[in-house]
């Protein structure tokens, strides 16, 4: 079967962003002038996803009217001339056609997937978690999906990390690896190093076939009291075989600071229209001495 649905979460509350985040949703702040939403709706469109569903929460509207058409901004730019700009505004509502799910509560990421059941029904589908953006040459969920061509099972995104980090992430044990695809014997969430079997870590792309609907209905809340798509992913890998693959590209961690702060200054010098000036400052800057670079962090 091809993979042609898409389940993008939203409703988490974006915490770690306040204030920024407190009358707007996390998945809305710009990397240099695109909501962070945007660049996982356009990796699932270059992936070849053709229906897509955002699960949103309370506060989230901006990112409806995001994706919708807007008339009256239409109607300024064009009388204004503003041809190129006009045209990036109806991309967007263009992209794909985006549908809407609440998530009445916030009882976690395996639960979220669950309010998607109907609009999935009985297909394999794609999951995207906004908190992980990646540069890469081939969209990282075309990898998947190319992978999951290959296996017609479950198919998880992983990457290596680091040691101190292994406890922020879904960890996979494997018995085998076929080049960049492990065959799934174990799956943790967030397990301390001493526990974690491995650095494999879940970076928020998945493959994943429908039967997990019914077993994230009996999946009790795991870690942090949340139910966990980790957890059910478990149970599922009991009935079925599943694969991670060590997808390639660079993944940002745009869920904290620093990893936000990364991707601005990446993303910027990724861009025609502004690399180079932004090139130049940033050499300018990093050029001054460190007293200089003192004073300035002291300076208000
Ligand atoms: C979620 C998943 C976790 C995964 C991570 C990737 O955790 O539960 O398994 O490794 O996303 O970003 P969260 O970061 O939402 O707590």
């Amino acid at each position: 079967m091809e993979v042609k649905k898409a389940v993008i979460p939203a409703a988490g509350l974006g915490t770690r962003f306040l204030p920024a985040t407190k009358a707007q949703p996390k998945e809305m702040l710009p990397i240099v002038d695109t909501p962070t939403i945007q660049y996982i709706v356009e990796e699932a469109v270059m992936s070849g996803i053709e229906d897509l569903i955002i699960v949103t929460g309370r506060h989230k509207r901006a990112i409806e009217d995001h994706f919708d058409k807007h008339l009256e901004l239409e109607l300024a730019l064009e009388r204004k001339g503003k041809h190129g700009m006009l045209e990036t505004v109806q991309d967007i509502s263009n992209l794909i056609n985006v549908h809407y799910v609440r998530q009445k509560e916030a009882k976690g990421l395996g639960h979220a997937i669950l309010c998607a059941k109907t609009f999935v029904g009985n297909e394999p589908f794609a999951v995207l978690l906004g908190d992980d953006i990646v540069r890469a040459k081939k969209p990282v969920t075309k990898q998947l999906i190319e992978a999951f061509a290959e296996k017609q099972t479950t198919v998880i995104g992983v990457q290596e990390v680091e040691d101190e980090v292994v406890h922020k992430y879904g960890i996979v044990d494997y018995s085998s690896s076929d080049e960049d695809l492990y065959k799934i014997r174990n799956l943790v969430e967030k397990p301390s190093l001493e526990e974690a079997p491995s650095n494999i870590a879940i970076l928020g792309r998945y493959i994943i076939t429908p039967e997990i609907f019914d077993i994230l209905e009996d999946t009790p809340p795991g870690k942090g009291n949340e139910i966990q798509l980790t957890d059910a992913l478990q149970t599922l890998m009991e009935q079925e075989e599943m694969y991670a693959q060590a997808f390639s590209g660079k993944r940002y961690d745009i869920g904290n600071k620093l990893g936000f702060l990364e991707a601005t200054v990446e993303f910027a010098l990724a861009r025609d229209d502004i690399r180079e000036d932004f090139k130049k400052y940033l050499i300018e800057f990093l050029q001054q001495d460190t007293d200089m670079l003192e004073e300035i962090a002291v300076a208000e």
